[in-house]
């Protein structure tokens, strides 16, 4: 198995009513319940954590130097406007994903930046709560490569 961090950032955990023509109506809840249980079948055990803070997402992706293969990340608006994450994210060393559930490039002018973006592998973003599972089918393929192989036990 691996093992791989999900992080959502801020107001994700109001998914479902937070405006849902944008988001869609599934609960972040569900979407993780779903997530895992589309990652297990990869080979890939989920850990998540959702924050509105800054300095605990931070903190998460320290921690996951000591245990994790992956990181996948929806850092909300921290998206574009944080340096601290995106340093984070880089001084980890671990193959990351940025996922969005909208499509950022067809947003407010403010959403086309991202400052993680380049210290990611790649990013999904406009397929709703699809772009997770999108996600973990590209962690899979990055891991089995990196491995040479299948998930070890
Ligand atoms: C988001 C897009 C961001 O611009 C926004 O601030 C969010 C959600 C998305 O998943 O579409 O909070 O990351």
């Amino acid at each position: 198995m691996w093992h791989v961090l999900l992080l959502n950032g801020p107001n994700l955990n109001l998914l479902g009513t937070r405006e849902p023509d944008i988001y869609g109506r599934e609960t972040l809840d569900h979407i993780v319940q779903r997530t895992c249980d589309y990652a297990r079948s990869q080979g890939i055990e989920l850990r998540h954590v959702q924050s509105n803070h800054e300095g605990a997402l931070i903190d998460a992706l320290h921690e996951a130097r000591a245990w994790a293969d992956g990181v996948i990340i929806n850092a909300g608006a921290y998206t574009h406007t944080s340096i601290a994450l995106r340093d984070a994210i880089s001084a980890i060393q671990l193959p990351t994903i940025e996922v969005h559930l909208s499509n950022i490039y067809a947003r407010e002018p403010f959403r086309h930046i991202s400052l993680i973006a380049p210290v990611c592998v790649g990013c999904i973003s406009g397929f709703g709560a699809e772009s997770y599972l999108l996600a973990i089918h590209a962690m899979s393929l990055i891991l089995a490569k990196q491995a040479g192989g299948d998930p070890a036990e």
